[in-house]
């Protein structure tokens, strides 16, 4: 009987959507207090309006609610301005899976740090914990029954026209600590990030974009039993693999065409079982 319990509690459906950019423009003019916002708006209402649709966010929660997901990961970009209005919508586009007691784990985007204010890192961490149903997200690895989500948060604020990501290397040495403390042997580890580490060529990404310390993310991936990291960050779809036989998942963007990807993990097996493209 406790086998089967822990082989039970050892399958996970687990859902992951990125970048959803969240925006409402008629709030949006109104709260520009720096270049780095202006350029964004700039930027949505000259050219990612005619793509973005965040309607789909509603099709990608039913979809997800369909297939009796136990949990979704959401990998940065959360909104275009990082506005704290922005935030509390996205809370309440996911609601209905929260509601259902799917926890939904965030992370921050490069573009979560376009106003670098305290009232939206406020926010954004108020909907980031309401969001997790409980689930602590304060030190890096969140435990979900016997699956462990290793948070590599790199977003920093950046100058105009610059998009990179730095990973901290003392988080880097704290995360192998903890992860050293447990063996991982039966246990399914997943990282998940804004950044690709590579691009979908298997190179390094264009320096103004990249997580600049991307190395020393794969060697913690690598070393420590990770089996799949799950990114965004570009706007389209691809996997790539990773050094020490890891997949790494990007999904684009949800409400730009990008895609709901679908895994079943068993054991410390991760397995795709569906891609869906949410137009
Ligand atoms: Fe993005």
């Amino acid at each position: 009987m406790m086998l089967e319990a822990a082989a039970t509690n050892n399958h996970i459906k687990i859902a992951h959507f990125s970048d959803p950019h969240i925006i409402y423009l008629r709030h949006a003019w109104h709260s520009l207090r720096n270049s780095k916002q202006l350029l964004g708006f700039m930027n949505w209402v000259m050219r990612r309006r005619r793509k973005h649709n965040r309607n789909i966010i509603k099709k990608a929660v039913r979809l997800v609610m369909e297939r009796e997901c136990d949990i979704v990961v959401v990998t940065g970009d959360i909104c275009q301005l990082a506005l704290p209005y922005d935030y509390a919508a996205f809370a309440r586009m996911v609601k209905p899976l929260t509601d259902a007691n799917i926890p939904v784990i965030i992370l921050q985007g490069n573009h979560d740090h376009y106003s670098g204010r305290e009232d939206s890192y406020t926010a954004y961490r108020t909907i980031r914990d309401h969001l997790s149903l409980g689930l602590d997200n304060n030190t890096g690895i969140i435990t979900y029954n016997d699956t462990e989500f290793i948070s590599l948060d790199a977003a920093v604020i950046t100058p105009s026209f610059k998009c990179y990501g730095v990973l901290d290397p003392e988080e880097i040495t704290r995360l192998e600590e903890t992860l050293a403390q447990t063996s991982g042997e039966n246990k399914l580890r997943l990282a998940y990030g804004h950044f690709p580490l590579l691009n979908s060529k298997g190179e390094e990404l264009e320096e103004f974009m990249a997580m600049q310390n991307a190395p020393m993310a794969m060697d913690l991936i690598a070393n420590n039993k990770i089996s799949a990291y799950l990114c965004g960050h570009i706007h389209k779809p691809f996997v790539t693999n990773l050094p020490g036989d890891v997949t790494q998942y990007c999904s684009g963007t949800i409400t730009g065409g990008g895609v709901l990807r679908f895994f079943t993990g068993e054991g410390n097996k991760l397995t795709e079982t569906e891609l869906v493209s949410c137009f």
